[in-house]
């Protein structure tokens, strides 16, 4: 949701700043603008839709500055359009701001800078702070850095902000609450970004600033202070990331590669997991805390969206192979409950993006009524990494389409992982189980591999079903989440309205949808309710719905019942939904690409949401 990049150095920062704003385009966003010095004066260029017709309309202008910043906006306050782009000026245009995130207490301070004589141009509450900062300044007499730490300490909210002042035409002034933001240290030129992927290509040499930090950065280096002005000594982290792995490398979408790459990416993240002599599992973000989650009372898992439905597969995982009370929650509704939580308690905070709002929220709720927090998270040192006390990183690298596919079977993977070593080590998986889930994971790639090698059929299955303007998904089980996914990943990138079912719950309100026009997938995969979801698909059939199944390879039965079937590869039940789902990914992106949808950047839709 919304990207920051700010640069400082030599080199010409306009290119350099669109090409960053280009790279976050996934996080999604509306609009977008820079700033920059030109000729001994602030510019802001701003603008409505996409980051290319900023450019268009700012390369006129001949841009030459080696300092700039910005942003692309994913409005909160006041609608997308160009005068609430960001950045946005001071009254006396002295200063350019760009804020992801939001300003709670704006509209009292709007109200008193109102009856001071400010004049609000945006609707939005980043105004409002650049104003306020204007307003301490002249009062306090102070210098910048001062006035944005004292306007910082009134904030109720979240932020992520760069200032740029005409005061310092060489400095940048950063801070951060609750949003992402990095900065990139090159040789004598600095990078700030809200993640690492504007920053990969020119240094791997990053500091992460913290909440309640603010950053200064000048010709004199970095040096970060907190809200109550306690200096800190930046710690350089070395980011692993690739830049190959921020592109396309060929294909049409980054989901497409993403889809694509889930053979390598599972792969990756059972890698040094397994002990291939003993078949013992070894989850290292965990040492030292493992005996929590042996003695935890009660695993509560939560998360948003695609990670909320790992979630709910891991719940299935939990019970079955550790034998321990779960509990999934919806990281916004758990939040704003008032749940009961002990101190034996562990909770598993599950997000690829390592920054979502609401689940960071719901790690301190739970951490500050004492219960243990692990993370599963795919953005190494992200926010939720960082907030919880062990976790395991899901290893599936980058993810930049909008829509969630490698991250979640990299989720499902780990959850898996942990399940089957929590069961291990309390005894309740019997050893044939056990070896049997291992022998499952062991042929997950290559199996994964196979279902990828369907591709063209679900294509042919997509164009038929294209234009239709509902969908149901059912499955029981484990493939019940995986049924939720589904209609998920369907409605992000098509726009077509679909529900995921429990199977069994259909007859008890949904089935008054079917008729000739209704298409139901169905996963009915060979395993113990094989024959409960054959009745269920006949009570589809009897109602003359269009049925499409994912069934078991060489499955005789449900293949002479259906419209349409999808094999997958037989395996052990408890992994079927990291095969089950890679067909409904393949049929939702096929779909989307027929109806020219923009597949990875949906509408109204952000990668990583920052706010609540
Ligand atoms: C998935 O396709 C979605 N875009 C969305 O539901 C996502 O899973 C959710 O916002 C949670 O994100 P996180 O995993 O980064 O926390
Ligand atoms: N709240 C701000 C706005 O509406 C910032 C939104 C963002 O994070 O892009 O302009």
């Amino acid at each position: 949701m919304c990207g920051i990049i700010a640069y400082l150095g030599d080199r010409p920062s306009f290119p350099l700043i669109i090409k960053g704003l280009k790279r976050l385009e996934y996080r999604g966003y509306d609009s977008s603008g820079v700033a920059v010095f030109e000729n001994g004066s602030l510019n802001i260029f701003k603008k409505k839709g996409k980051v290319a017709d900023l450019e268009a309309e700012a390369s006129a202008a001949g841009l030459t500055a080696t300092i700039g910043i910005g942003h692309t906006r994913w409005a909160t306050h006041g609608e997308p359009n160009d005068v609430n782009a960001h950045p946005h000026f001071s009254s006396d245009r002295r200063m350019a701001l760009i804020h992801n995130g939001i300003i709670e207490n704006y509209a009292a301070i709007k109200q008193r800078l109102e009856k001071k004589g400010h004049v609000f141009l945006s609707d939005t509450d980043s105004e409002v702070l650049i104003h306020f900062i204007e307003d301490i300044r002249k009062e306090t007499g102070q210098p910048l850095e001062e006035a944005v730490r004292i306007a910082l300490r009134e904030v109720v909210g979240a932020y992520a902000i760069v200032i740029l002042s005409q005061d310092a035409p060489d400095q940048l002034i950063a801070a951060r609450k609750g949003s992402p933001l990095v900065i990139g240290i090159g040789d004598g030129e600095y990078f700030l970004a809200s993640d690492a992927t504007p920053i990969v290509e020119y240094t791997k040499n990053v500091v992460y600033l913290d909440d309640y930090e603010i950053a200064v950065v000048n010709a004199h280096g970095l040096k970060i202070v907190n809200l109550d002005n306690t200096e800190k000594l930046p710690y350089v982290q070395t980011i692993e990331l690739e830049l190959e792995a921020i592109e396309k490398g060929g294909y049409p979408h980054f989901m497409l590669k993403e889809i694509f790459e889930q053979p390598r990416s599972v792969a990756d993240s059972m890698r040094g997991r397994i002990q291939p002599a003993t078949g013992m599992l070894q989850l290292g973000g965990l040492t030292g805390h493992f005996d929590k989650l042996v003695e935890a009372r009660r695993i509560i898992l939560v998360g948003c969206g695609t990670s909320w439905h790992a979630g709910l597969v891991a719940e299935y995982l939990f019970e079955e192979l550790a034998r321990v009370n779960v509990e999934v929650e919806y990281a916004s509704e758990f939040r704003y409950r008032n749940p009961v939580i002990h101190h034996d308690d562990v909770v598993i905070a599950i997000s690829q993006s390592g920054e979502t709002a609401d689940t960071l929220a719901a790690i301190e709720l739970a951490k500050e009524r004492g219960a243990t927090i692990f993370g599963v998270c795919n953005a190494v040192g992200s926010s939720i990494a960082r907030a919880t006390h062990a976790g395991a990183y899901t290893h599936a690298g980058p993810e930049i389409g909008v829509a969630s596919t490698k991250a979640f079977t990299s989720q499902v993977t780990v959850l898996t992982l942990m399940a089957i070593a929590l069961g291990r080590h309390k005894g309740t998986i019997r050893d044939e189980v056990f070896t049997g889930l291992l022998e499952g994971l062991a042929a997950l790639p290559g199996q994964i591999g196979q279902v990828l090698e369907n591709a063209g059929k679900i294509k042919e299955i997509a164009y038929i079903f294209t234009y239709a303007r509902n969908f149901i998904y059912l499955g029981r089980g484990l493939h019940f989440p995986v049924a939720l996914e589904g209609a998920l990943k369907l409605k992000e990138i098509s726009y077509i309205h679909a529900e995921g079912y429990p199977a069994a719950e259909m007859k008890h309100g949904p089935i008054a949808l079917i008729d000739e026009d209704m298409p139901v997938i169905f996963i009915a995969t060979r395993d113990s309710s094989y024959e409960k979801i054959v009745s269920n698909i006949q009570e589809v059939k009897a109602r003359k719905g269009r049925v499409i199944a994912i069934v078991t390879e060489g499955d005789e039965l449900i293949p002479k019942m259906v419209d349409f079937v999808i094999e997958i590869p037989e395996s052990h039940e408890m992994i079927s939904p990291l095969l089950s789902v890679i067909p409904l990914q393949l049929l939702s992106y096929y779909i989307a690409v027929m109806r020219g949808r923009d597949v990875d950047q949906p509408r109204n839709l952000a990668k990583s949401v920052t706010v609540e």
